[in-house]
């Protein structure tokens, strides 16, 4: 995941933001039979390790249709082009995300229109959507950042009314649960990354589309592969990508598949120990969720004005922490020509001001946890 740490000196933390190879060294053996599987096999592309793992995913998220893709961002933009997003189109995407959200809507010719975010779930809420229609918008991006979801009734109320899609970001969602429904399976289309600091993620890039509605499956089942008909290979309907999901890496995620639920559980937990750590203090912690809208915790962010000070320390106490992201969408370069100024959307503003990540994955320890939190105790002391 793209971060910038705060590092004090060249080391590595004692406690990481992210500590991949543990994760990895709990399940190398069964990463490596499968690795060698598909190695042997001679297909790489295409093939039963993919099926396999579009067909477990779809029953992991609830949806019918899941067809893996190479990226996030390449789900994304052939989610876009699934609904028929191209030149002289809007697509609204809030402020505050990754850059990928807009980038997949610019890659289609299509012009990303920003809204702000809500100021307690930090994604696109349906009053930021509504300020920012335009009369060409064909659709629009909520992002379940961080792992919460964003209030998806009244913004699907909202697009049924006014005739646009509604592709779900679920980059940082796996697993989020939005009153009692996985996210992904809300939209119209959805698209996942398996990066591999996200909750699932790959050895690599990759990453998957998922929908409900079996036309849009066929047409995204071309468009990542160079518009091919399915059993033909040498007829090109549509004008397609080479964005497909190779072999290995949906063997690698098969594996990790099976210990989701138990990981996001461990995140849960993990989650409460911070949040009970933390209590008093002048931080705003993540929100919980309740009555069946759950977090993910693909991130623990806490918010606080003094953000840099408290980042600074953390490191000097060997402590990897994270900001997502310092600078809005509006105030990238990449995008100056979209004509945004600093002030337009002030609480994604904020937001990028104040939020910072705390170390959390399945593998952190407890006491590595109360460690943490002692450290910010002391911070405030
Ligand atoms: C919110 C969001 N959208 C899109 C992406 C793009 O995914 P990928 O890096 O797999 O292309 C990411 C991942 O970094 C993300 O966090």
């Amino acid at each position: 995941m793209k971060t910038i740490t705060p590092v004090l000196s060249g080391q590595r933390p004692k406690i990481p933001l992210f500590d991949l190879k543990r994760q990895y060294g709990r399940i190398a053996a069964d990463v490596r039979r499968a690795v060698c599987r598909v190695l042997d096999s001679g297909a790489y592309i295409l093939g039963a390790e993919g099926r396999g793992f579009e067909a477990d995913f779809s029953r992991a998220i609830g949806c019918r249709h899941v067809i893996g893709v190479s990226s996030g961002t390449a789900a994304l933009r052939v989610a876009l082009k699934a609904v028929g997003v191209g030149p002289g189109d809007d697509v609204i995407v809030p402020a505050h995300t990754f850059v990928a959200t807009a980038t997949a809507v610019s890659e289609t010719g299509a012009r990303p229109v920003l809204a702000d975010v809500d100021p307690e779930t930090l994604t696109l809420g349906e009053p930021q959507l509504r300020a920012a229609l335009t009369p060409r918008v064909r659709a629009a991006i909520p992002v379940h950042l961080y792992g919460y979801p964003a209030d998806m009734d009244p913004i699907m109320a909202l697009a049924r009314k006014r005739g646009f899609k509604v592709l779900e970001d679920c980059a940082q969602g796996h697993l989020t649960a939005y009153k009692g429904r996985p996210a992904g399976s809300l939209g119209d289309l959805s698209a996942f990354s398996f990066y591999p600091t996200k909750n699932l993620g790959a050895a690599g890039d990759a990453g998957a589309v998922a929908t409900q509605d079996d036309a849009l499956a066929q047409i995204v089942l071309r468009l990542r592969n160079v518009g091919r008909a399915p059993r033909d290979s040498n007829r090109h309907e549509i004008v397609g990508y080479n964005s497909r999901l190779d072999e290995v890496q949906a063997a690698v995620l098969r594996v990790k598949l099976k210990r989701l639920g138990h990981w996001i559980a461990r995140r849960r937990k993990l989650a409460a120990l911070y949040d009970k750590g933390l209590a008093g203090l002048p931080v705003r912690t993540p929100l919980r969720g309740s009555g069946g809208t759950l977090h993910a915790y693909s991130l623990y962010v806490i918010r606080l004005d003094e953000r840099d000070a408290l980042a600074q320390h953390l490191a000097r106490e060997g402590i990897g922490t994270g900001v997502y992201y310092p600078l809005p969408l509006h105030l990238q370069p990449a995008y100056r020509d979209l004509g945004y100024k600093e002030g337009a959307f002030p609480q994604a503003e904020q937001a990028a001001r104040t939020g910072l990540a705390l170390p959390i994955f399945p593998e952190l320890r407890e006491d590595e946890v109360r460690t943490i939190c002692k450290a910010v105790r002391a911070f405030f002391a």
